[in-house]
């Protein structure tokens, strides 16, 4: 079957990682400019949050559907390491990085955190399980007032500063992913400026920008 001989070659799971990687991207653009409705007010922002609640099964299809991509991504990434690994078991003594950058050399350990910070983000927002930690005394964790529990999370300093701090790892991954995915799936031409990435920079800034916005305007009172 064709599906397995792409799964068990080296290529192929790059192609499986780059696509994967590209739904994700196309998902946190979306919850991004989503997000950003809590500028618009209360009514708004919770009229968006039951408006997804009630598609019902749509909403399941489309969770399954980030859940089978980052555990695909997750997996590729894993096995492309050990793949790594054997191929050159014994590090290199002396390494001088030429057109690496910052953001490539920190897809492994920065995708690790960003796991762990999806894992906790939907302990925090979707099921309140870990919401008390963030909130004041008296703040609750609501189903129905998502505005309410955005504003309650980031009045308090660390959470605001853990979320900016994880959206940087956002940041960083994006720069190079959203330009590495499109290389391997050999959409983009050959440059001899290895360096330039100018679609790749737009997507991680504005989603850096637009995701940290709102736990920054929280703690600085312009959304409360
Ligand atoms: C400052 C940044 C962010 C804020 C303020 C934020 C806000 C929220 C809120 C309020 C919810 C719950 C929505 C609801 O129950 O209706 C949510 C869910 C979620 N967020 Fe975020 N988010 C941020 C960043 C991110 C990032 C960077 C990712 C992924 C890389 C992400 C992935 C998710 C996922 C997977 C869910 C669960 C969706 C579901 O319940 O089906 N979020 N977010």
């Amino acid at each position: 079957m064709w599906a397995l001989t792409l799964y068990r070659s080296t290529i192929g799971k790059k192609i499986i990682m780059a696509v994967t990687g590209l739904v994700l991207v196309v998902f946190v653009i979306g919850h991004m400019a989503g997000n950003l409705q809590e500028f618009l007010g209360p009514a708004r922002m919770n009229a968006y949050a039951a408006f997804l609640k009630s598609t019902g099964e749509l909403l399941w299809i489309a969770r399954i559907g980030l859940i089978a991509a980052t555990v695909l991504h997750v997996l590729m990434a894993w096995q492309l390491t050990q793949i790594k690994r054997a191929a050159r078991p014994v590090d290199y003594t002396k390494r001088e990085p030429q057109v690496s950058t910052l953001a490539s050399r920190t897809m492994r350990w920065g995708g690790v955190f960003l796991l762990v910070f999806i894992v906790f983000h939907i302990l925090h927002f979707t099921t309140g399980t870990v919401f008390p930690i963030a909130s004041q005394p008296g703040d609750q964790f609501s189903h129905t007032d998502v505005y309410g529990n955005v504003v309650s999370a980031f009045r308090t300093p660390w959470v605001t500063a853990f979320y900016v701090v994880a959206m940087l790892f956002l940041l960083l991954h994006l720069f190079h992913g959203a330009w590495s995915s499109v290389r391997t799936l050999g959409l983009s031409k050959p440059s001899d400026h290895p360096l330039h990435r100018r679609i790749s920079t737009v997507i991680a800034v504005v989603v850096w920008l637009g995701f940290s916005a709102i736990p920054v305007a929280v703690l600085l009172g312009v959304i409360r």
